[in-house]
Protein backbone atom coordinates (compact mmCIF):
# COMPACT_ATOMS: atom_id res chain seq x y z
CA UNK A 1 0.00 0.00 0.00
CA UNK A 2 1.48 3.70 -0.62
CA UNK A 3 1.71 5.86 1.69
CA UNK A 4 3.79 8.69 1.54
CA UNK A 5 8.05 8.40 0.74
CA UNK A 6 8.50 11.96 3.58
CA UNK A 7 6.24 14.47 4.26
CA UNK A 8 7.03 18.14 4.59
CA UNK A 9 6.30 19.67 8.00
CA UNK A 10 5.62 23.09 6.47
CA UNK A 11 2.03 24.10 5.23
CA UNK A 12 -1.51 22.21 5.67
CA UNK A 13 -0.76 18.33 5.37
CA UNK A 14 -3.68 17.76 2.55
CA UNK A 15 -1.03 19.72 0.50
CA UNK A 16 2.17 17.70 1.90
CA UNK A 17 0.62 14.47 1.34
CA UNK A 18 -0.22 15.75 -2.80
CA UNK A 19 3.12 16.93 -3.08
CA UNK A 20 4.62 13.88 -1.46
CA UNK A 21 2.46 11.67 -4.38
CA UNK A 22 3.73 13.97 -7.16
CA UNK A 23 7.67 13.45 -6.21
CA UNK A 24 7.33 9.71 -5.67
CA UNK A 25 5.34 9.68 -9.11
CA UNK A 26 8.71 11.42 -10.35
CA UNK A 27 10.96 9.24 -8.22
CA UNK A 28 8.58 6.08 -10.02
CA UNK A 29 8.25 4.98 -6.08
CA UNK A 30 4.60 4.55 -7.18
CA UNK A 31 3.51 3.65 -11.09
CA UNK A 32 0.81 4.93 -13.01
CA UNK A 33 -2.32 2.24 -13.01
CA UNK A 34 -2.00 1.39 -8.99
CA UNK A 35 -4.23 1.96 -6.81
CA UNK A 36 -3.77 4.31 -3.93
CA UNK A 37 -5.17 3.47 -0.33
CA UNK A 38 -8.47 4.08 0.59
CA UNK A 39 -9.20 7.64 2.44
CA UNK A 40 -9.96 5.38 5.47
CA UNK A 41 -6.88 3.35 5.14
CA UNK A 42 -4.37 6.17 4.43
CA UNK A 43 -6.10 8.09 7.30
CA UNK A 44 -5.23 5.38 10.04
CA UNK A 45 -1.55 5.12 8.69
CA UNK A 46 -0.63 8.47 9.02
CA UNK A 47 -2.59 9.23 12.05
CA UNK A 48 -4.91 11.96 10.52
CA UNK A 49 -8.52 12.49 10.06
CA UNK A 50 -9.96 10.67 6.69
CA UNK A 51 -11.39 14.72 5.51
CA UNK A 52 -7.41 16.04 5.10
CA UNK A 53 -7.04 12.40 2.25
CA UNK A 54 -9.59 13.21 0.81
CA UNK A 55 -8.50 17.26 0.31
CA UNK A 56 -5.25 15.50 -0.46
CA UNK A 57 -6.97 13.15 -2.95
CA UNK A 58 -9.02 15.91 -4.68
CA UNK A 59 -5.92 18.41 -4.57
CA UNK A 60 -4.13 15.26 -6.93
CA UNK A 61 -6.87 14.92 -8.99
CA UNK A 62 -6.68 18.68 -9.37
CA UNK A 63 -2.83 18.70 -10.44
CA UNK A 64 -3.80 15.56 -12.93
CA UNK A 65 -2.09 12.82 -11.37
CA UNK A 66 -4.78 10.07 -10.00
CA UNK A 67 -8.19 9.86 -10.79
CA UNK A 68 -11.20 8.17 -9.18
CA UNK A 69 -13.27 5.72 -10.37
CA UNK A 70 -16.72 5.38 -8.70
CA UNK A 71 -16.94 1.88 -6.53
CA UNK A 72 -13.43 0.87 -7.98
CA UNK A 73 -11.13 3.75 -5.59
CA UNK A 74 -8.29 6.30 -6.99
CA UNK A 75 -5.61 5.65 -9.29
CA UNK A 76 -2.49 7.06 -10.34
CA UNK A 77 -2.80 8.64 -13.54
CA UNK A 78 -0.22 8.16 -16.18
CA UNK A 79 2.69 11.21 -16.61
CA UNK A 80 2.69 10.32 -20.93
CA UNK A 81 0.61 12.73 -22.15
CA UNK A 82 -1.54 11.91 -25.40
CA UNK A 83 -0.55 14.06 -28.21
CA UNK A 84 -2.67 16.97 -28.72
CA UNK A 85 -2.67 20.58 -28.90
CA UNK A 86 -3.42 22.11 -25.93
CA UNK A 87 -5.68 25.18 -25.56
CA UNK A 88 -3.42 26.60 -22.72
CA UNK A 89 -0.79 25.33 -20.18
CA UNK A 90 -2.45 23.77 -17.57
CA UNK A 91 -5.35 23.29 -18.89
CA UNK A 92 -7.98 20.99 -17.16
CA UNK A 93 -5.99 21.14 -13.66
CA UNK A 94 -6.75 23.87 -12.33
CA UNK A 95 -3.84 25.56 -11.41
CA UNK A 96 -3.80 29.48 -10.86
CA UNK A 97 -1.72 30.64 -13.88
CA UNK A 98 0.60 33.61 -13.34
CA UNK A 99 2.50 32.29 -16.59
CA UNK A 100 0.73 34.01 -19.29
CA UNK A 101 1.02 37.98 -19.68
CA UNK A 102 -2.23 38.67 -19.23
CA UNK A 103 -4.55 41.12 -17.57
CA UNK A 104 -7.77 39.70 -17.27
CA UNK A 105 -11.02 41.54 -18.49
CA UNK A 106 -14.28 42.14 -15.53
CA UNK A 107 -16.46 41.86 -17.52
CA UNK A 108 -18.45 44.46 -15.28
CA UNK A 109 -15.80 47.12 -16.44
CA UNK A 110 -17.33 47.71 -19.64
CA UNK A 111 -20.64 47.69 -21.39
CA UNK A 112 -21.18 44.03 -22.69
CA UNK A 113 -24.96 44.52 -24.27
CA UNK A 114 -23.85 48.29 -25.68
CA UNK A 115 -20.97 46.24 -27.23
CA UNK A 116 -22.78 43.84 -28.88
CA UNK A 117 -25.31 45.86 -29.80
CA UNK A 118 -22.28 47.48 -32.23
CA UNK A 119 -21.31 44.18 -33.07
CA UNK A 120 -24.33 43.23 -34.87
CA UNK A 121 -24.86 46.65 -36.21
CA UNK A 122 -21.75 46.39 -37.86
CA UNK A 123 -21.59 42.67 -39.21
CA UNK A 124 -23.46 43.85 -42.67
CA UNK A 125 -20.82 46.18 -43.19
CA UNK A 126 -17.93 44.18 -42.46
CA UNK A 127 -19.41 41.15 -44.77
CA UNK A 128 -19.52 43.97 -47.45
CA UNK A 129 -16.21 45.07 -47.08
CA UNK A 130 -14.05 42.93 -49.53
CA UNK A 131 -10.26 43.07 -49.46
CA UNK A 132 -8.69 46.02 -47.84
CA UNK A 133 -5.28 44.62 -46.82
CA UNK A 134 -4.39 47.81 -44.59
CA UNK A 135 -7.10 47.77 -43.07
CA UNK A 136 -10.67 50.31 -43.36
CA UNK A 137 -9.16 53.87 -43.33
CA UNK A 138 -11.76 54.28 -39.54
CA UNK A 139 -10.11 51.10 -38.29
CA UNK A 140 -6.80 52.75 -39.34
CA UNK A 141 -7.63 56.07 -37.91
CA UNK A 142 -8.50 54.13 -34.66
CA UNK A 143 -5.82 52.41 -34.56
CA UNK A 144 -3.61 56.65 -34.85
CA UNK A 145 -5.91 57.75 -32.15
CA UNK A 146 -4.79 54.92 -29.98
CA UNK A 147 -1.38 55.22 -30.16
CA UNK A 148 -1.52 59.21 -29.98
CA UNK A 149 -2.18 58.01 -26.07
CA UNK A 150 1.35 56.37 -26.12
CA UNK A 151 2.86 59.95 -27.40
CA UNK A 152 3.13 58.87 -30.95
CA UNK A 153 1.58 61.20 -33.60
CA UNK A 154 1.36 59.55 -36.59
CA UNK A 155 -1.65 59.60 -39.93
CA UNK A 156 -3.83 57.39 -40.03
CA UNK A 157 -2.37 56.16 -43.33
CA UNK A 158 0.58 54.84 -41.99
CA UNK A 159 -1.14 52.78 -39.47
CA UNK A 160 -1.77 48.66 -40.70
CA UNK A 161 -4.24 46.71 -39.00
CA UNK A 162 -2.94 43.91 -37.88
CA UNK A 163 -3.91 40.15 -36.02
CA UNK A 164 -3.01 41.33 -32.44
CA UNK A 165 0.84 42.41 -31.97
CA UNK A 166 2.44 39.23 -32.61
CA UNK A 167 1.71 39.17 -36.44
CA UNK A 168 2.37 42.38 -36.48
CA UNK A 169 6.11 41.97 -35.44
CA UNK A 170 5.99 38.83 -37.66
CA UNK A 171 5.44 40.91 -40.52
CA UNK A 172 8.26 43.51 -39.78
CA UNK A 173 11.04 40.25 -38.86
CA UNK A 174 9.94 38.73 -42.29
CA UNK A 175 9.95 42.39 -43.91
CA UNK A 176 13.28 43.44 -42.76
CA UNK A 177 15.78 40.49 -41.61
CA UNK A 178 16.10 37.51 -43.88
CA UNK A 179 18.28 33.91 -42.83
CA UNK A 180 21.19 34.78 -40.70
CA UNK A 181 20.97 38.33 -40.14
CA UNK A 182 21.19 39.68 -36.76
CA UNK A 183 18.54 41.42 -34.36
CA UNK A 184 19.83 43.51 -31.18
CA UNK A 185 16.86 42.54 -28.55
CA UNK A 186 17.12 43.13 -24.40
CA UNK A 187 19.28 40.30 -23.23
CA UNK A 188 16.36 39.37 -21.46
CA UNK A 189 13.08 39.76 -23.98
CA UNK A 190 9.71 38.43 -24.90
CA UNK A 191 9.58 34.75 -25.84
CA UNK A 192 7.63 35.27 -28.85
CA UNK A 193 10.16 37.08 -30.45
CA UNK A 194 12.31 34.29 -29.71
CA UNK A 195 10.10 32.29 -31.85
CA UNK A 196 9.87 34.32 -34.47
CA UNK A 197 14.05 34.36 -34.85
CA UNK A 198 13.68 30.24 -34.61
CA UNK A 199 11.36 30.28 -37.40
CA UNK A 200 12.91 33.39 -39.68
CA UNK A 201 16.51 31.68 -38.66
CA UNK A 202 17.57 35.21 -37.06
CA UNK A 203 20.62 35.62 -34.84
CA UNK A 204 19.47 37.67 -31.48
CA UNK A 205 22.18 39.61 -30.13
CA UNK A 206 21.68 40.68 -26.45
CA UNK A 207 21.79 44.06 -25.30
CA UNK A 208 21.93 44.64 -21.54
CA UNK A 209 19.66 46.31 -19.25
CA UNK A 210 19.26 47.61 -16.05
CA UNK A 211 17.08 49.04 -14.05
CA UNK A 212 16.24 52.25 -16.41
CA UNK A 213 15.99 49.83 -19.28
CA UNK A 214 17.93 49.06 -22.08
CA UNK A 215 22.11 50.81 -22.25
CA UNK A 216 22.76 52.72 -24.72
CA UNK A 217 26.25 51.91 -24.71
CA UNK A 218 25.99 47.93 -24.93
CA UNK A 219 23.39 47.86 -27.71
CA UNK A 220 26.33 50.59 -29.54
CA UNK A 221 28.66 47.53 -28.88
CA UNK A 222 26.00 45.46 -30.21
CA UNK A 223 25.88 47.64 -33.18
CA UNK A 224 29.90 47.63 -34.07
CA UNK A 225 29.99 43.63 -33.46
CA UNK A 226 27.55 42.15 -35.51
CA UNK A 227 25.60 45.32 -37.67
CA UNK A 228 21.60 44.07 -36.57
CA UNK A 229 19.65 45.32 -39.40
CA UNK A 230 16.56 45.82 -36.57
CA UNK A 231 16.38 46.33 -32.63
CA UNK A 232 13.75 45.30 -30.97
CA UNK A 233 12.38 46.55 -27.55
CA UNK A 234 9.85 46.81 -25.07
CA UNK A 235 10.30 50.50 -23.58
CA UNK A 236 7.06 50.69 -21.53
CA UNK A 237 6.93 48.04 -19.13
CA UNK A 238 9.41 45.74 -20.16
CA UNK A 239 8.65 41.92 -20.63
CA UNK A 240 9.50 40.53 -18.12
CA UNK A 241 11.06 42.74 -16.12
CA UNK A 242 8.25 45.65 -15.49
CA UNK A 243 10.79 48.37 -16.02
CA UNK A 244 10.32 51.13 -18.22
CA UNK A 245 12.98 53.16 -20.54
CA UNK A 246 14.30 56.19 -19.52
CA UNK A 247 13.62 59.39 -21.52
CA UNK A 248 17.78 60.31 -22.03
CA UNK A 249 18.27 56.80 -23.24
CA UNK A 250 15.06 56.66 -25.63
CA UNK A 251 17.10 59.83 -27.48
CA UNK A 252 19.87 57.66 -27.40
CA UNK A 253 18.50 54.95 -28.56
CA UNK A 254 17.58 56.86 -31.51
CA UNK A 255 20.70 58.54 -32.26
CA UNK A 256 22.56 55.38 -32.31
CA UNK A 257 20.02 54.02 -35.13
CA UNK A 258 20.47 57.22 -37.42
CA UNK A 259 24.40 56.38 -36.75
CA UNK A 260 24.19 53.00 -37.73
CA UNK A 261 21.48 52.55 -40.32
CA UNK A 262 19.19 50.70 -37.63
CA UNK A 263 15.39 50.10 -37.78
CA UNK A 264 14.03 50.22 -34.20
CA UNK A 265 10.70 48.16 -33.65
CA UNK A 266 9.40 49.51 -30.51
CA UNK A 267 6.73 46.92 -29.28
CA UNK A 268 4.04 48.37 -26.61
CA UNK A 269 2.10 45.74 -25.73
CA UNK A 270 1.80 47.08 -22.25
CA UNK A 271 2.37 51.09 -22.39
CA UNK A 272 -1.21 51.97 -22.23
CA UNK A 273 -0.67 51.12 -18.30
CA UNK A 274 1.69 53.96 -18.29
CA UNK A 275 -0.27 56.96 -17.26
CA UNK A 276 2.54 59.42 -18.71
CA UNK A 277 4.83 57.51 -20.47
CA UNK A 278 7.85 59.37 -21.85
CA UNK A 279 7.92 59.80 -25.83
CA UNK A 280 8.23 56.91 -27.67
CA UNK A 281 12.01 56.22 -29.35
CA UNK A 282 9.97 56.52 -32.78
CA UNK A 283 8.79 60.17 -32.02
CA UNK A 284 12.95 60.89 -32.16
CA UNK A 285 13.46 58.98 -35.12
CA UNK A 286 10.69 58.84 -37.57
CA UNK A 287 12.16 57.67 -40.35
CA UNK A 288 13.56 54.61 -38.75
CA UNK A 289 10.93 53.80 -35.73
CA UNK A 290 8.24 51.13 -36.29
CA UNK A 291 5.79 51.11 -33.56
CA UNK A 292 3.50 47.97 -32.43
CA UNK A 293 0.38 47.93 -30.32
CA UNK A 294 -2.64 45.46 -29.63
CA UNK A 295 -5.71 45.72 -27.81
CA UNK A 296 -4.54 42.19 -26.22
CA UNK A 297 -3.44 43.74 -23.12
CA UNK A 298 -5.76 46.67 -22.81
CA UNK A 299 -9.08 44.78 -23.87
CA UNK A 300 -9.09 40.74 -24.92
CA UNK A 301 -6.61 38.68 -26.57
CA UNK A 302 -9.37 37.08 -27.78
CA UNK A 303 -10.14 40.35 -30.11
CA UNK A 304 -6.76 39.49 -32.24
CA UNK A 305 -6.27 43.69 -33.10
CA UNK A 306 -3.32 45.12 -32.93
CA UNK A 307 -2.07 47.59 -35.04
CA UNK A 308 1.48 48.72 -36.56
CA UNK A 309 3.00 51.83 -37.74
CA UNK A 310 5.89 52.42 -39.81
CA UNK A 311 8.03 54.98 -41.59
CA UNK A 312 6.29 56.70 -45.17
CA UNK A 313 9.17 54.95 -46.98
CA UNK A 314 8.82 51.38 -45.39
CA UNK A 315 5.29 51.30 -45.94
CA UNK A 316 5.00 49.61 -49.28
CA UNK A 317 7.08 46.77 -47.88
CA UNK A 318 5.44 45.90 -45.33
CA UNK A 319 2.15 46.08 -46.38
CA UNK A 320 3.09 43.98 -49.26
CA UNK A 321 4.03 41.16 -46.52
CA UNK A 322 1.01 42.07 -44.26
CA UNK A 323 -0.98 40.64 -47.35
CA UNK A 324 1.17 37.52 -48.19
CA UNK A 325 0.97 36.66 -44.88
CA UNK A 326 -2.82 37.25 -43.84
CA UNK A 327 -4.20 39.39 -46.29
CA UNK A 328 -6.30 41.50 -43.29
CA UNK A 329 -7.31 41.78 -40.39
CA UNK A 330 -11.28 40.43 -40.25
CA UNK A 331 -13.14 44.02 -40.45
CA UNK A 332 -15.63 42.70 -37.64
CA UNK A 333 -12.83 42.11 -34.98
CA UNK A 334 -11.02 45.74 -36.67
CA UNK A 335 -14.90 47.15 -36.11
CA UNK A 336 -15.45 46.45 -32.80
CA UNK A 337 -11.80 47.67 -31.44
CA UNK A 338 -12.34 51.00 -33.32
CA UNK A 339 -15.52 51.40 -31.25
CA UNK A 340 -14.19 50.74 -27.65
CA UNK A 341 -11.30 53.09 -28.93
CA UNK A 342 -13.67 55.61 -30.41
CA UNK A 343 -16.26 55.94 -27.86
CA UNK A 344 -13.80 56.01 -24.89
CA UNK A 345 -14.67 52.56 -23.65
CA UNK A 346 -11.04 51.32 -23.90
CA UNK A 347 -9.66 54.54 -21.73
CA UNK A 348 -11.88 53.38 -18.93
CA UNK A 349 -11.30 49.71 -19.37
CA UNK A 350 -7.59 50.71 -18.85
CA UNK A 351 -8.42 53.11 -16.17
CA UNK A 352 -10.01 49.80 -14.19
CA UNK A 353 -7.00 47.56 -15.34
CA UNK A 354 -4.62 49.71 -13.78
CA UNK A 355 -6.12 50.23 -10.55
CA UNK A 356 -6.51 46.40 -10.04
CA UNK A 357 -2.58 45.90 -10.85
CA UNK A 358 -1.83 48.39 -8.29
CA UNK A 359 -4.08 46.47 -5.98
CA UNK A 360 -2.41 43.03 -6.87
CA UNK A 361 1.24 44.31 -6.80
CA UNK A 362 0.41 45.52 -3.19
CA UNK A 363 -0.87 42.20 -2.35
CA UNK A 364 1.97 41.16 -3.94
CA UNK A 365 4.40 43.23 -2.08
CA UNK A 366 3.19 42.09 1.13
CA UNK A 367 3.73 38.31 0.42
CA UNK A 368 7.08 37.84 -1.86
CA UNK A 369 7.88 41.70 -2.38
CA UNK A 370 11.81 41.12 -0.82
CA UNK A 371 12.55 38.74 -3.42
CA UNK A 372 11.80 41.61 -6.26
CA UNK A 373 13.80 43.42 -8.96
CA UNK A 374 12.56 46.90 -8.90
CA UNK A 375 10.10 47.61 -11.95
CA UNK A 376 7.60 50.67 -12.44
CA UNK A 377 4.79 50.35 -10.30
CA UNK A 378 1.86 49.99 -12.83
CA UNK A 379 3.81 46.89 -14.08
CA UNK A 380 1.24 43.75 -14.19
CA UNK A 381 4.62 41.15 -13.77
CA UNK A 382 7.05 40.91 -11.47
CA UNK A 383 10.95 39.75 -11.75
CA UNK A 384 11.75 37.83 -8.69
CA UNK A 385 15.08 36.65 -7.87
CA UNK A 386 14.91 32.90 -6.69
CA UNK A 387 16.69 32.51 -3.03
CA UNK A 388 19.03 29.42 -2.95
CA UNK A 389 18.98 26.88 -4.01
CA UNK A 390 16.44 27.37 -6.04
CA UNK A 391 17.13 27.26 -9.79
CA UNK A 392 13.87 28.59 -12.71
CA UNK A 393 13.05 25.64 -14.04
CA UNK A 394 13.13 24.10 -10.78
CA UNK A 395 11.29 26.44 -9.59
CA UNK A 396 8.28 26.14 -12.22
CA UNK A 397 7.94 22.35 -12.48
CA UNK A 398 7.91 22.40 -8.23
CA UNK A 399 5.19 25.62 -8.27
CA UNK A 400 3.06 24.07 -11.45
CA UNK A 401 2.87 20.20 -8.46
CA UNK A 402 1.81 22.70 -6.10
CA UNK A 403 -1.13 24.34 -8.66
CA UNK A 404 0.39 27.41 -9.67
CA UNK A 405 1.89 28.30 -13.32
CA UNK A 406 4.87 30.80 -13.97
CA UNK A 407 7.85 31.53 -16.03
CA UNK A 408 11.26 30.70 -15.38
CA UNK A 409 14.37 32.89 -16.45
CA UNK A 410 14.93 30.58 -19.54
CA UNK A 411 11.76 31.32 -21.51
CA UNK A 412 13.07 34.78 -21.64
CA UNK A 413 17.14 35.11 -22.05
CA UNK A 414 18.79 35.20 -25.06
CA UNK A 415 22.27 33.79 -24.29
CA UNK A 416 22.51 30.71 -22.40
CA UNK A 417 25.55 31.70 -20.77
CA UNK A 418 23.41 34.65 -18.48
CA UNK A 419 20.45 32.90 -17.38
CA UNK A 420 20.19 34.02 -13.49
CA UNK A 421 17.95 32.00 -11.18
CA UNK A 422 14.51 34.09 -11.59
CA UNK A 423 11.10 33.51 -12.50
CA UNK A 424 8.52 36.04 -13.78
CA UNK A 425 5.07 36.52 -11.98
CA UNK A 426 1.90 38.03 -14.10
CA UNK A 427 -0.36 39.40 -11.66
CA UNK A 428 -2.89 40.01 -13.93
CA UNK A 429 -3.55 36.65 -15.40
CA UNK A 430 -6.29 35.09 -12.37
CA UNK A 431 -9.72 36.10 -13.15
CA UNK A 432 -9.55 37.53 -9.35
CA UNK A 433 -7.66 39.04 -6.78
CA UNK A 434 -7.93 35.90 -4.17
CA UNK A 435 -6.79 33.40 -6.49
CA UNK A 436 -3.41 35.73 -6.94
CA UNK A 437 -3.38 35.77 -2.89
CA UNK A 438 -3.78 32.05 -3.30
CA UNK A 439 -1.50 31.14 -5.65
CA UNK A 440 1.27 33.85 -4.29
CA UNK A 441 0.98 32.18 -0.59
CA UNK A 442 1.86 28.86 -1.99
CA UNK A 443 4.96 29.97 -3.50
CA UNK A 444 5.90 31.74 -0.41
CA UNK A 445 5.18 28.49 1.26
CA UNK A 446 7.68 26.74 -1.66
CA UNK A 447 10.36 29.02 -1.27
CA UNK A 448 10.55 28.87 2.35
CA UNK A 449 11.45 25.09 1.64
CA UNK A 450 14.36 23.77 -0.47
CA UNK A 451 13.63 22.04 -4.04
CA UNK A 452 12.86 17.95 -3.40
CA UNK A 453 16.17 16.40 -4.52
CA UNK A 454 16.96 14.95 -7.41
CA UNK A 455 16.85 10.84 -7.51
CA UNK A 456 20.36 9.58 -6.62
CA UNK A 457 22.09 8.81 -9.61
CA UNK A 458 25.91 7.74 -9.95
C1 LIG B 1 5.68 42.08 -25.22
C2 LIG B 1 4.61 41.41 -26.00
N1 LIG B 1 4.46 41.73 -27.28
C3 LIG B 1 3.52 41.15 -28.03
C4 LIG B 1 2.68 40.21 -27.50
C5 LIG B 1 1.66 39.59 -28.40
O1 LIG B 1 0.44 40.15 -28.20
P1 LIG B 1 -0.82 39.87 -29.14
O2 LIG B 1 -1.77 39.07 -28.34
O3 LIG B 1 -1.33 41.25 -29.44
O4 LIG B 1 -0.37 39.17 -30.36
C6 LIG B 1 2.81 39.85 -26.17
C7 LIG B 1 1.95 38.82 -25.58
O5 LIG B 1 2.15 38.37 -24.48
C8 LIG B 1 3.81 40.47 -25.39
O6 LIG B 1 3.98 40.16 -24.11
Amino acid sequence: MWKPHKLSPRGPVYLAIADSLASDLEAERIQPGERLPTHRALARVLGVNVVTITRAYAEAARRGLVEGHVGRGTFVRSLAEKPRVRARRGEGTGAIDLSQNQLALDPASFDGAALAKSVAARLGDALQAGYQPGGQSEHRAAGAQWMARAGLKVDAERVIVTTGGQQALAAVFATFAKAGDTVAVEELTYAGVKSLAALFRLRLHPVAIDEHGLVPESLEEACRRSNPKLLYCMPNLHNPTGVVLAAERRKRVAELAERYDLLVLEDDASGFLLEAPPPPIAAHCPERGLFVTSLSKSFSPGLRVGYLAAPAKELEKLAQTHAALIWMTPALTAGIASRVIQSGELARVVEKKRAEVRKRRALFQKILGHLATPSHPDAPCVWVTLPEPWRGEEFVAAAERAGVLVSAAETFVVSRAHTPHAARLCLGTPSSRAEVETALGRLARLLEGVPTPCRALV
